[in-house]
């Protein structure tokens, strides 16, 4: 019986790793640490939430008092460090809190590993720490090239390099104490409990509430999309598989630009919503508005996946054709949930983001 510390496990793809581990395994035990910040949704894992294998913790990773009294009470196996501040256009706004989570967090999190699992001078059998990261700490690429593990890091947002910054210290405990780490650095995710401030859920939100589409700058800025169901299995098998230490890039093999996943959604939209739908009638591309750029945009991320896909026989299952319909058809079932998030402050954050690039 393992047992897994998730932080972040509220979150989108935190919340998709438990679903996915809970279908998978019987006989593990699962700790859910996290913040819930406007991110964390108890919602996502309504269907766990009294299975007698999951324990959910609200608290801080940054907390080391919290952070060292559950290695105390439970026999941590695995730390699967998703917790984090995940908006780029928040981060550049206001980086205090991506310091604070995403290194000093991570540095927490280390540290209680370290002492709960170095025994003197050996390491106890069978321990990892998986730090959840992601390839914008690569930087930005040009029309062509991939990042691979060997990419240098070059972050270009407070995020990324808040991203980068936790990954250095990860390396850091394995060179330093031989810590059993490993780092996964992913492309951008997309399917259900995503929160509609990042790109897809964003647009489909705006195409069902009849909100104009903002693109930023000129739309041709290209991002490699993968299914969070596709994260993590790769995750999953990084865990048990990985060779200790090794950082493994995990990517969806498939580039779009922007305004093309825009056109994509509102396809998809109309294809999924009933004829009579008043909302069907008024999603329409005449909604797109090109609105100011991101400061500091990232042109292009591309992943190549070569290493994951020779070490550990991982491949992305879902094209994305089939994603983005079952990921459009998630949203439609589940209206309530949308509302709930998109309720109170997501208001105030819309009219502060927003309201000014159109203006610009
Ligand atoms: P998210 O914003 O949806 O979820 C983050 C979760 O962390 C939330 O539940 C939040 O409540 C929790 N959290 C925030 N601060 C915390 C703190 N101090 N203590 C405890 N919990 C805290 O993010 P996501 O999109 O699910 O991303 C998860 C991880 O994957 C992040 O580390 C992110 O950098 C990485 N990642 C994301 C993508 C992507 O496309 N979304 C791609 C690659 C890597
Ligand atoms: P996002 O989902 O924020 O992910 P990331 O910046 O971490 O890759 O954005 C994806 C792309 O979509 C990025 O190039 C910025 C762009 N974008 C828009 O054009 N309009 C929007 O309203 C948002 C949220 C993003």
């Amino acid at each position: 019986m393992k047992t897994y510390l998730v932080t972040g496990g509220a979150g989108f793809i935190g919340s998709n790793f438990i679903h996915y581990l809970m279908r998978k395994y019987d006989d593990i035990f699962v700790i859910n640490l996290d913040k819930l910040t406007y991110a964390g949704n108890l919602n996502n894992l309504k269907d766990i939430e009294n299975s007698k294998n999951y324990v959910f913790v609200k608290g801080d990773i940054t907390d080391t008092k919290l952070v060292d009294s559950i290695f105390h009470k439970y026999n941590v196996d695995y730390v699967i460090n998703f917790a984090a501040e995940s908006h780029v256009d928040r981060s550049i706004e206001n980086p205090m809190e991506f310091i604070r989570t995403n290194i000093e967090g991570t540095f927490v999190l280390l540290e209680a590993a370290k002492k709960a699992w170095l025994k003197g001078e050996q390491w106890e059998e069978g321990k990892k720490f998986l730090q959840v990261s992601t390839d914008e700490v690569y930087g930005s690429l040009g029309e062509t090239g991939y990042f691979s593990e060997s990419t240098p890091l070059d972050p270009r947002s407070p995020y990324s390099s808040s991203k980068a910054s936790a990954d250095l210290l990860v390396k850091s405990y394995f060179e330093t104490y031989q810590m059993p780490i490993n780092i996964t650095r992913c492309s951008n995710n997309y399917g259900p409990y995503q929160f509609p401030e990042k790109l897809i859920p964003l647009m489909i939100n705006n195409c069902l509430s009849g909100k104009d589409l903002p693109v930023y700058g000129d739309g041709k800025n290209i991002r490699d999309w993968i299914y969070v169901e596709d994260h993590a299995r790769g995750i999953d098998l990084v865990v048990h598989k990985g060779k200790i230490g090794q950082v493994y890039n995990i990517g969806g093999g498939n580039e779009k630009t922007n305004i093309d996943i825009v056109k994509i959604i509102i396809n998809t939209l109309r294809k999924l919503l009933p004829d009579g739908d008043i909302r069907k009638e008024a999603i329409s591309e005449s909604n797109i508005k090109y609105v100011k750029d991101r400061k500091g945009h990232d042109r292009r991320y591309a992943i190549d996946s070569t290493k994951i896909r020779e070490e550990l026989g991982w491949q992305a299952m879902t094209t994305f054709e089939e994603g983005i319909e079952s990921t459009v058809r998630w949203y439609l079932d589940n209206s309530q949930w949308l509302e709930e998030v998109t309720s109170g402050a997501y208001e105030d954050y819309y009219k502060k983001m927003y309201i000014d690039r159109e203006r610009g």
